[in-house]
């Protein structure tokens, strides 16, 4: 049985839930031939498109890129240190498990909040020993820490509090053996969007996941240090409308600002020569609940 590489970590905003719709608007040639000769994920976060592809189709090249630089240490370190990872993570499971739950909290702070947050300041890139702590320890948090979300304050800590989950799978070596093996044939990239589109060489077919602009004044955007507002969503659609222009199939996400003020056609305004869809979705992280529920999103195609 060929086993499927998928999400290794749960992510804001993951596309799990929209890719049956996402596989339906893909491009023609893609679905007729299977075959993607060339990929782009410039917002890749828990990357639930890229390896729903790379399931599926024949994907010859691809880049996936995110600001985020824990998360794409850790996509690297799964690339070329798995084992290594696996014994970390498997350390942290035994741990971590046979702790009693009123046990487990001081663990969670002193044993994998703090050591993440203080390796930010003490990280040298040329040391491997630091990226494959510094990637266990993130998937270790994401795991255990409330409702699996990936949050960083203004000085980049991250600052999550512990989850009440009861087994945690912390190590699923199965899963980052088969995501280590996509990876092979994978560029990983650390840094903006811009710098990733500004890069390609041939013709691709190229997902973009912004954040969300949000629903409601407290909705969940803020993955990293920087934010994304409306001056960059527009940055973004005049990025979009270049790669148009260079012959790119360009498929790109976002919130539905209708779901909460019909007369809001941003994204209707910003992408009007494109292909606009509502789609059904049901949202899952936000900040005080007020996003859950059946909601429409975005699916913008140029083709
Ligand atoms: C909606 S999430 C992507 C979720 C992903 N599609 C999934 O299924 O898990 C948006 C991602 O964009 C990243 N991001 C935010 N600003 C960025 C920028 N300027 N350039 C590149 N990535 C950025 C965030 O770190 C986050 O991982």
């Amino acid at each position: 049985m060929i086993a499927y590489a998928k999400p290794f970590l749960k992510w804001a905003g993951g596309k799990r839930q929209l890719l049956d719709q996402i596989e339906r608007n893909l491009p023609e040639s893609i679905k007729d031939t299977k075959v993607i000769n060339s990929y782009i994920e410039p917002f890749l976060g828990g990357g639930a498109v890229f390896f729903f592809l790379q399931n599926n189709f024949t994907v010859k090249n691809s880049t996936i890129s995110d600001i985020n630089e824990d998360l794409m240490i850790t996509y690297k370190v799964i690339q070329k240190h798995p084992n290594e990872m696996i014994s970390e993570l498997e350390k942290f499971q035994k741990e971590y498990c046979s702790l009693k739950m009123e046990d487990r909290k001081e663990y969670y702070y002193n044993k994998l909040r703090t050591p993440f947050n203080e390796l930010s300041v003490t990280f040298k890139s040329e040391n491997k020993t630091d990226w494959i702590k510094k990637a266990s320890l993130l998937i270790a948090l994401n795991r255990t820490c409330f409702n699996g979300l990936f949050r960083q304050n203004s000085k980049g800590e991250f600052n999550v509090p512990i989850g009440k989950y009861e087994n945690p799978k912390i190590c699923d070596s199965e899963n980052i053996l088969s995501v280590h093996k996509v990876l092979q044939n994978t560029e990983i990239e650390c840094g903006s969007y811009k710098g990733a589109l500004k890069k390609i060489s041939k013709k691709s077919f190229i997902y973009l996941d912004p954040p969300y602009r949000p629903l409601s004044e407290n909705g969940f955007t803020k993955y990293s240090k920087e934010d994304f507002n409306d001056k960059d969503q527009k940055e973004l659609a005049r990025e979009v409308k270049r790669l148009d222009k260079a012959g790119h199939s360009v498929l790109l996400s976002n919130s539905d600002p209708k779901n909460t003020n019909a007369k809001d056609n941003f994204f209707d305004d910003l992408y009007s020569e494109f292909d606009v869809q509502r789609i059904s979705a049901k949202r899952n992280i936000s900040s005080n609940g007020n996003g859950r529920g059946n909601i429409t999103e975005l699916l913008i195609k140029n083709y």
